[in-house]
């Protein structure tokens, strides 16, 4: 799924970073990361009374509960059965029924073959209730002669989400059969499944029908074998609405006028798609509009949005980069796009960042329309990123498919990987390779340095549920599972790479694999290589990186050449209970340099070795670019000879380990493997650095300086030392975009023009203020014409609202309520909780929770950017405290509770707040916490980590501050 989780976008990420704080990692899971709806305890679907033609029964199994070894008890489907060929038909209604539900409607055949022989016939079927027919929930029949076995009976098991059908004789194996289900389903606004989204076109209310089936909602569509490497070919009919068009991921064959009884309707008829996984089905009913490519080209590319998106040009920067992204793709793979067709539809309501379904991509509408009033560059790069990863599956997950969830890292952390090169072709200018570190490499470092981490990978047997395969999509796997793939690019070489990727793709289409697959091919490539010196074979290299958590921390001792590893933990006094094999040790790439000149880079694959031509008196800088996966000390001596450097000539070390510099000095304060007080000394040079990336870095290191101590007295010296540091950016931003008249050519001097607007404001530089508020003024005064430049718009806003009242809030509120733009909802989503004033925040903490107010997609949003304010950040844990039950029950979405509980307690950092988490947790034991179990129990050790981390810096850190503030 796309960076589905990922942020919301990409600028309100950056502000978030400074005042969510600590948040880039959590901002960038979210908008990557997936968050789909459901409810934990999906229940067995209740027998339908005995009304119409449509009634259900209900088995013996579903009413006693008790735990057995029954097939139907378990997750995973036996190995009986394997479908070929599904034939189905849905025809969704976009206006209530009698009993006030959107339903849909719909019947399906799947012919499967049977392989081992069997009297049981399971298939998944969720919240779909099935009509009888001769008594039974399902017919069978016979194919190519074979006699179906009598149906002795049916039922559904809602726990595990079956159709159960049990027949009085054997199927045999060898032989196929068909089996035919009736049923209707909830069209409910659910995300999941086949699911309802609204919009408003003017003051009409506008309903269409859409899907999100990975990673387990097919079968909430149509009864199906819904795991990943059951595929098949799906024959698809929708019958809709005639004012409305029908999408699916083949192309449509043809449309028909005709009636359904009294009703007058279309019926669509797509092409079969290849052989696929159920994960990547989609259709879509609605009343868009799209663009295309001219006829003629080889594939059609099609972008869909709501017809006034369309109108106002939302849809041309997607349609002007998707041709050329797909052409790279070709190239990087060596291999054809599979399809003739690639659709893309932004939709309004939508739980991940976007879906790769094959020839039918949905993306959140932020993630697929640019609007040049609206969207900032920020927006623009996700944009960017977002179809290119969308499109990165096309080949990689769609054609050659995971076998089992528990490989998700491989699709995901690739698709990530590989999104960054795609979206740099279409984009060369914008050094996204570079901006990969901070996005991607930075912000998992973070989490992986918990003990409560997890390993990239696990055995296929460890996940079954679909509770435990939600949990998947977090930062670890897209983001670590891109930074190792990265890596292993990196030292294998990108040719090397290409050549292995191109030959297991082509190999393995239309099957599927497991990761050792890949590993597979790129050792071939690698031997055939003769110039290519490795440590060992990728199997040995990689298996320490996927199969133990964690990363390790490089120690270069440059007095006596010594070099050393060690698992990296940010408390080094938390306990790591998973024990590993490789009694965590890596094989470690060690790229370096030497007072600026790159050296020979060797590989550190024990404890420790003695590297002697890094015994040495000049500076030595270690982990060039950020290529490997870990973290870099030093002797004192040398981290002494790199800060002269950077005081003297920061330029001549490069940008991306100046920023490395910065985060890994601050980070490893935080571990007590440095002091607190060298980490402080490398933003000294930041007064004369006007680059994005370290400074990035360094807002990020000191937001958790900010969650820490912006409630102490610490505060006050904190906000003096950096005014200090950023008032010369601060000025250099005013000088070339000519006192803000213009703005900076740059994409990351843009970036860095927002960092310096909002830190400066947010620690008092003169002139800030007055110049944020003037141009929220002037926009409330003529919001038709004044137009705030986009970039800007996030810290303009909040930074307005903020020094603002109940006027300028509920002018905002009124903005976001009418905009069109998906982009401009998003950055007054996050500004609104920048009120100081608590009962506004508690009614945006009320609204959050209707969807009427906020969509359901952005309510856990609303309510962490109101937890990143320092006053509303109370307000938020009550919230969530008081409201827990339903927010869980009414699904706030999968992945997004982990991200909601991350978010809340991001600050807390005092025995009474640990223990009144402590105190959450065993409150709602009995209920579970579902996918944020991970999260919350993370939480915990943070918390922990964060009261001991206090009590030792406090004081050290509010002297050096002090001293530092008032030093010329
Ligand atoms: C399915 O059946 C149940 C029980 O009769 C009913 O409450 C529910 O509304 C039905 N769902 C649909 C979509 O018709
Ligand atoms: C079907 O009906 C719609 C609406 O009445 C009309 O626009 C469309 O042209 C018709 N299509 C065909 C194939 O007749
Ligand atoms: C924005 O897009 C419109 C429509 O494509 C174009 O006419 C206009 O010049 C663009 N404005 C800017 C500032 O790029
Ligand atoms: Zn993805």
């Amino acid at each position: 799924m796309g960076k589905g989780v990922f942020v919301i976008s990409r600028t309100v990420g950056v502000l978030g970073i400074v005042l969510v704080a600590a948040g880039a990692a959590t901002i960038i899971a979210l908008s990557v990361v997936y968050a789909q709806e459901k409810s934990k305890n999906a229940e067995a679907v209740p027998p339908t009374p005995p009304a119409t033609s449509t009634t259900t029964t209900r088995g013996p199994a579903s009413t006693t509960p008790t735990p057995s070894n029954e097939p139907w008890d378990q997750y995973r489907l036996p190995d009986t059965l394997r479908p070929s060929t599904y034939n189905v038909m849905l025809w969704p209604r976009l206006t209530k029924n009698e009993h006030g539900l959107y339903v849909f409607t719909g019947h399906s055949t799947v012919d499967f073959k049977c392989v081992k022989d069997t009297d049981l016939i399971l298939i998944h079927s969720n919240q779909l209730n099935l009509t009888q027919i001769d008594g039974h929930l399902a017919t069978l029949t016979g194919l190519d002669g074979a006699t179906a076995p009598a149906i002795r009976t049916t039922w559904l098991q809602g726990a595990t989400h079956y159709l159960v059908i049990q027949l009085s004789d054997k199927l045999l194996a060898g032989k196929s059969y068909q089996l035919y289900t009736e049923f209707t389903g909830e069209l409910a606004d659910d995300l999941g499944g086949f699911y309802r989204s609204e919009y408003y076109e003017g003051s009409e209310l506008k309903v269409l029908a859409t899907t999100q089936m990975q990673p387990t909602d097919a079968r909430k569509a149509f009864p199906c074998f819904d795991e990943p490497a059951l595929k098949a070919v799906f024959y698809m009919t929708l019958i809709h609405d005639r004012n409305t068009v029908a999408l699916a991921n083949g192309m449509e064959i043809g449309t028909i006028n005709t009636t359904q009884g009294e009703v007058e309707v279309s019926v669509t008829t797509f092409e079969p798609t290849p052989i696929m996984s159920t994960y990547l089905l989609a259709f879509v009913v609605c009343e868009y509009d799209f663009i295309r490519t001219p006829a003629g080209e080889k594939v059609l590319i099609r972008i869909w949005a709501r017809p006034q998106a369309i109108a106002e040009r939302q849809g041309d920067y997607a349609l002007e980069k998707t041709g050329p992204i797909l052409q790279f793709f070709e190239n990087y793979y060596n291999a054809p796009y599979p399809l003739n067709k690639s659709d893309q539809i932004a939709l309004p309501d939508f739980s991940a960042g976007a879906m790769e379904n094959w020839g039918l991509i949905t993306y959140r509408e932020t993630a697929l329309l640019y609007n040049n009033k609206t969207s900032s560059n920020g927006d623009k790069e996700w944009v960017a990123t977002v179809i290119a990863h969308e499109l990165a599956h096309m080949w990689f997950g769609n054609l050659v498919t995971m076998e089992w969830w528990n490989d998700l890292w491989l699709n995901e952390g690739f698709a990530t990987y590989v999104s960054y090169l795609g979206a740099d072709h279409a984009e060369p200018t914008w050094k996204l390779k570079e901006l990969f570190v901070l996005s991607t490499v930075q912000g998992v470092f973070g989490v992986d340095a918990l003990a409560s981490s997890h390993p990239l990978s696990y055995p296929p047997g460890e996940i079954n549920s679909p509770e435990q395969i939600s949990e998947l999509f977090d930062s670890i796997t897209y983001s670590k599972g891109a930074s190792v793939i990265r890596m292993l690019s990196e030292f294998l070489t990108e040719d090397v790479f290409k050549r292995g990727l191109s030959t297991y793709l082509n190999a393995f289409a239309y099957q599927n694999t497991v990761y050792k697959d890949l590993w597979k091919h790129l050792q071939d490539e690698v031997d055939k290589t003769p110039g290519l010196q490795l440590p060992g074979s990728i199997e040995e290299i990689m298996n320490r990186w996927i199969l133990q958590m964690g990363f390790p921390v490089v120690s270069i001792d440059t007095t006596t050449g010594n070099i050393s590893q060690k698992h990296f933990l940010i408390d080094p006094e938390s306990v790591v209970d998973r024990p590993s094999v490789y009694n965590y040790e890596w094989y470690v790439p060690i790229t370096w340099m030497k007072s600026g000149v790159v050296q020979a880079p060797v590989w550190l694959i024990t404890k420790s070795a003695d590297q002697s031509p890094m015994k040495t008196t000049d500076w030595v800088l270690v982990n060039l670019n950020i290529a490997g996966f870990y973290r870099v000390n030093y002797d004192q001596g040398n981290w002494e000879r790199l800060l002269t450097q950077l005081n003297a000539d920061h330029k001549v070390i490069p940008v991306i380990n100046r920023a490395q510099i910065v985060d890994d000095a601050f980070n490893l304060a935080r571990a007590k493997i440095v002091d607190t007080v060298l980490a402080l000394r490398t933003t000294q040079y930041l007064s004369r650095e006007t680059d994005y990336m370290p400074w990035e870095s360094a807002v990020r290191s000191l937001g958790y300086y900010f969650l820490m101590f912006d409630r102490t007295e610490v505060y006050g010296s904190m906000q003096k030392y950096i005014k200090k540091q950023v008032g010369p950016l601060f000025k250099h931003f005013e000088n070339i975009t000519e006192n803000w008249t213009k703005i900076p050519d740059g994409h990351n001097d843009q970036y860095n023009q927002v960092n310096a607007i909002t830190v400066a404001c947010k620690v008092g530089v003169e002139g800030c203020a007055e110049l944020t508020l003037g141009w929220f003024k002037e926009w409330m005064k003529d919001p038709q014409n004044y137009s705030i430049h986009p970039n800007l718009k996030s810290t303009v806003y909040c930074n307005g609202i903020a020094a603002g009242g109940v006027d300028e809030w509920n002018f905002a509120w009124k903005a976001f309520k009418n905009t069109s733009s998906a982009a401009e909802a998003d950055k007054l989503l996050y500004a609104l909780s920048c009120t100081k004033i608590p009962w506004l925040l508690n009614r945006y903490l009320q609204y959050s929770l209707d969807p009427n107010m906020v969509r359901k997609q952005d309510a856990v949003f609303s309510i962490v950017y109101i937890a990143g304010n320092v006053i509303g950040q109370p307000l938020a844990w009550d919230f969530i405290r008081a409201n827990w039950k339903f927010i869980f029950q009414s699904g706030g979405g999968g992945l997004s509770f982990g991200r909601l509980i991350t978010g809340v307690t991001e600050r807390f950092s005092t025995e009474f707040e640990l223990k009144q988490l402590l105190d959450f947790k065993a409150e709602h034991a009995d209920m579970g916490f579902g996918s944020a179990t991970i999260a919350l129990d993370q939480s915990i050790e943070k918390t922990k980590a964060n009261i001991k981390w206090l009590e030792e810096n406090k004081e050290k850190v509010d002297e050096w501050l002090t001293a530092a503030a008032r030093q010329q």
